[in-house]
C-alpha cells in the first residue's frame, strides 16, 4: 500500500463528508459559516478522521457508518485549534498554512466559529446509527468526555498553567494525555464502536490510541523546535518563546526523540490482537513517527 495515496484518498472522502454535513457558507449569517469553513477546509492532515475510519475497518466494519463520528472529531479538533491560537491562549498568527481565524475574522467571530464547530460536532454525530454494543448515546458520551474538562480542556488548562513554570515529567504527561491523546483515542475508539467492536478489540484500540496520541504530541513539540514555519503551516519556535512545558524543553531533543520512538513502538504493540487487519493502523503509526509537519 502507498500510504501517501491512501491518506490523500481518505482525506478527500472526509472533506466531501464534512462539506455535506456543514452549513453552506451562504447560510445566514454568512460570516460565521464562512469562518467555520475557513478553518475546517484549510488543509489539515485529517489524521483523526482517517484513524477513525481505519479503526472501523480493522474491526471488520465499513467506512460509511464511521463517517459521522470521523467528521465530528475533526470539527472538535478544528475548534480546539481556533481557540488554541487566540491571543488569550497561544497567540498564533498562522494555522494550516493561512492566517489564523481571529486574524481574518476578528476575535469575536473566531471564538464563535470555535463554539459553532464544537456544537455542530454533536449535531452531526447523532447521524451515527449506533450498533448493538454501542448505541448512538454511547458515541455521544465518548466524544463529550474526550472534549470536556476532564480531558482536552483539562490539558489546555494545564498547558496554560504550565507556562514559565518548572514541570515534572508526570505533569507533562498529563498535559499530553489530556490535550492531545484523549481526542485521538476517542477518534480511534469511535471508529471501533461504529463497527460494533468486541470489548477486547476496543481495549486494544484504546491502548493503541493512548500511546499514539502521546507520541503525536511529543513529535509536535519536536517539530516546533526543528522545523520551519513554512513546512509546518504554523509558526515554529513558539513553545520556547512561550516557555511551554514540552519534552524537548524538559529532556532535550535526543531524549524526546527516543520517547517518541518508544511510545510509537508501544502503540504498535497494542495492535497485535488485530493480526493482518491491523496493518493499515500500523502503517499510519509508523508514518507519524517520520512525519515532518
Ligand atoms: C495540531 O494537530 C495540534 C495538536 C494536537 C498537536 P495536527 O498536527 O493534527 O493539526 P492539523 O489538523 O494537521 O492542522
Ligand atoms: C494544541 O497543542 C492542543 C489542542 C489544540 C487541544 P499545541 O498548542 O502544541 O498545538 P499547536 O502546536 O499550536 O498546533
Ligand atoms: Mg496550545
Ligand atoms: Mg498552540
Ligand atoms: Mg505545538
Amino acid at each position: 500500500m502507498n500510504l501517501k495515496d491512501y491518506l490523500a484518498e481518505r482525506s478527500a472522502i472526509v472533506d466531501q463528508a464534512l462539506d455535506r454535513f456543514l452549513p453552506k457558507a451562504a447560510v445566514k449569517p454568512p460570516t460565521i459559516h464562512k469562518a467555520m469553513r475557513y478553518s475546517l477546509f484549510a488543509g489539515g492532515k485529517r489524521l483523526r478522521p482517517v484513524l477513525c475510519l481505519a479503526a472501523a475497518e480493522a474491526c471488520g466494519g465499513g467506512i460509511e457508518p464511521a463517517l459521522p463520528a470521523a467528521c465530528a472529531v475533526e470539527c472538535i479538533h478544528t475548534y480546539s485549534l481556533i481557540h488554541d491560537d487566540l491571543p488569550c491562549m497561544d497567540n498564533d498568527d498562522f494555522r494550516r498554512g493561512r492566517l489564523t481565524s481571529h486574524k481574518v475574522f476578528g476575535e469575536g467571530i473566531a471564538v464563535l466559529a470555535g463554539d459553532a464547530l464544537l456544537t455542530v460536532a454533536f449535531e452531526l454525530l447523532t447521524a451515527a446509527r449506533g450498533t448493538p454494543r454501542y448505541p448512538t448515546a454511547a458515541l455521544v458520551r465518548e466524544l463529550a468526555y474526550a472534549a470536556g474538562s476532564r480531558a482536552l480542556i483539562a490539558g489546555q488548562v494545564a498547558d496554560l498553567e504550565g507556562e514559565g513554570k518548572k514541570t515534572t515529567l508526570s505533569q507533562l504527561r498529563f498535559i499530553h494525555e489530556s490535550k492531545t491523546a484523549a481526542l485521538l483515542t476517542a477518534a480511534i475508539r469511535l471508529g471501533g464502536m461504529s463497527a460494533n467492536a468486541t470489548p477486547a478489540k476496543l481495549e486494544a484500540l484504546t491502548a493503541f490510541g493512548k500511546h499514539l496520541g502521546l507520541a503525536f504530541q511529543v513529535i509536535d513539540d519536536i517539530l516546533d523546535v526543528t522545523q520551519t514555519s513554512e513546512k509546518l503551516g504554523k509558526s515554529a519556535g513558539k513553545d520556547v518563546a512561550a516557555q511551554k512545558a514540552t519534552y524537548p524543553a524538559l529532556l532535550g531533543l535526543e531524549k524526546a526523540r527516543e520517547e517518541a520512538r518508544k511510545l510509537t513502538a508501544a502503540s504498535l504493540d497494542a495492535l497485535k490482537p488485530f493480526g493482518k487487519a491491523g496493518e493499515t493502523l500500523r502503517a499510519i503509526g509508523e508514518y507519524l513517527l517520520q512525519r515532518e509537519y
